[in-house]
């Protein structure tokens, strides 16, 4: 499998909603991804696998640190080390850019997510509880320190 990270285009975004729905009971909207393509602090990476989109990464540029949010991967891909190179390739673009230092929120029962995280050098730096609704559960925040 021929596994490709670029940046989010208009193209994409049918395609990233349809996965979004899939995985997440609050899904953002096509609308939600439109708006990442105007705003200047927002970085956001797809994933294609053959040429089809398999997943997809955001990150919000927040006085010098790089906020991720949205790591996604379509159910038919996982498996397939797609979200570690989309957490990689994003390190790496904050990286070019200065920035060093990386958060992210995940819930504390994702261990599959919370394995990503570990692996692109993130570690557990405490918890925001009843962070996420549908259903509550607490959040695990993580960071990545240069
Ligand atoms: C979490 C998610 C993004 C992982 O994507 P993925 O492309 O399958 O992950 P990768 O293939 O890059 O896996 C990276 C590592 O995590 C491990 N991993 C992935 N899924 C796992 C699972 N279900 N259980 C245990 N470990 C898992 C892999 O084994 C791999 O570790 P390794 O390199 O030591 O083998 C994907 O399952 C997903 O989209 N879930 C629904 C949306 C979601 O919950 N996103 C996270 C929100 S914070």
């Amino acid at each position: 499998m021929q596994i490709t990270i670029r940046k989010l285009k208009e193209s994409d975004i049918a395609e990233l909603a349809r996965i979004e729905r899939e995985s997440f009971s609050r899904p953002w909207s096509e609308e939600s991804f439109r708006e990442l393509l105007t705003l200047d602090y927002a970085r956001y990476l797809v994933a294609a696998a053959d040429g089809e989109i398999a997943g997809s990464a955001g990150m919000r540029v927040v006085y010098g640190e790089g906020d991720i949010d949205n790591v996604v991967v379509d159910r038919k891909y996982r498996g397939n080390g797609i979200a570690k190179a989309l957490i990689s390739e994003l390190i790496a673009l904050g990286e070019s850019e200065g920035i060093k230092e990386f958060t992210l929120e995940v819930r504390v029962s994702h261990a599959a997510a919370i394995r990503v995280y570990a692996i692109a050098g993130f570690t557990s730096a405490g918890v925001r509880p009843r962070f996420y609704e549908d259903p509550v559960e607490d959040a695990l925040i993580m960071w990545r320190r240069g």
